[in-house]
């Protein structure tokens, strides 16, 4: 047997078996840890790309302690289904803009409108993405850069601005939704790869720029998760509810953690995959 196959095999093994033992651990402890972390007068926080599935299962964890939402999205429609809903769910106030993240121009005004608003912000939740078709980039210069441009610059662009805002306050918690796919760039995906990565390691600087100031920087790399991003793919044992997920967002955001898989078991298989050498791991097809 050819000892890429191997390799592959073994990762599929490793992945099957964490996957089936997450799903049996008891969920317990969760919600009163969590909830007992609550700030004691209503947060404030803003998500970006807050029709998500992902961020939106997170909000409604936000709605339910009866936090302050502000909604940044690019779908008006879809965002005031979010927002009604949110209001329904408990959220002390809910406000929303219309904002393509790609439009840079209009970052520091909207920034601007959502601080003015809650009269300052304590979480900021970065949530928006793209799934690119990697086949497409491959042969579409333009279409890697606007790729890259959505899942890294517009980031880049918000957390700069959201930094500098925090690092003067000195409180506050900025969150990012990046991706196992920044750890190693497969073949098969290396274009949203490389864009998560950029992601992760401006995050991993940012936080050391902010610890000072007592600014918590969290990076969260959720694996596979079952969201309209990922309808066109098959279903396997490692997908991740969006509501999972989600909910994982939210708790670790409260409970201040820095850099998390999500669900946990993602550390172990990417871990392996990061020492696979680059000799067997460029032959692996996934
Ligand atoms: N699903 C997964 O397997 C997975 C795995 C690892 C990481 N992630 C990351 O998790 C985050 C949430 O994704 P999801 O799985 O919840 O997928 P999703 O439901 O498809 O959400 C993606 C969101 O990004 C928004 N968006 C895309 N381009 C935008 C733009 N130019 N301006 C403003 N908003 C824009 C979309 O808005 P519209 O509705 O207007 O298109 C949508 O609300 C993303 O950062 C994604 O990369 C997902």
């Amino acid at each position: 047997m050819k000892k890429t196959t191997i390799a592959a095999g073994a990762i599929s093994a490793i992945a099957a078996a964490l996957a089936i033992f997450s799903k049996t651990k008891k969920r317990a402890v969760e919600t009163d840890t969590v909830r007992t972390a609550r700030f004691r007068r209503a947060r404030r926080v803003l998500i970006v790309g807050a029709t998500s599935a992902i961020a939106q299962e997170a909000a409604k964890e936000f709605a339910a302690d009866g936090d302050k939402l502000f909604l940044l999205a690019r779908n008006a429609e879809k965002l005031q289904v979010v927002a009604n809903d949110l209001n329904v769910r408990g959220a002390a106030q809910v406000e929303t803009a219309v904002l393509d993240v790609n439009d840079t121009d209009r970052h520091a005004d909207v920034l601007a409108r959502v601080t003015d608003a809650f009269g300052g912000l304590d979480v900021a939740l970065i949530a928006h993405g793209t799934l690119s078709d990697q086949s497409a980039c491959e042969k579409d210069v333009a279409l890697t850069l606007h790729e890259m441009q959505t899942n890294f610059l517009s980031v880049v662009s918000l957390l700069t601005l959201l930094a500098n805002r925090f690092e003067a306050q000195r409180y506050g918690t900025i969150a990012v939704i990046s991706s196992v796919a920044g750890d190693r760039g497969r073949k098969s995906n290396y274009v949203y790869g490389a864009a998560k990565a950029g992601v992760t390691a401006f995050l991993s600087g940012l936080r050391g720029r902010l610890d000072a100031a007592g600014v918590k920087v969290i990076t969260i790399k959720p694996g596979m998760v079952d969201t309209p991003m990922t309808a066109h793919l098959e279903k396997g044992a490692l997908f991740a509810s969006a509501e999972a997920v989600g909910k994982g967002v939210y708790r670790v955001i409260i409970t201040g953690q820095e850099v998390v898989y999500l669900p946990w078991f993602w550390w172990v298989i990417m871990t392996v995959i990061r020492h696979i050498p680059e000799p067997i791991f460029k032959k692996l097809s996934f």
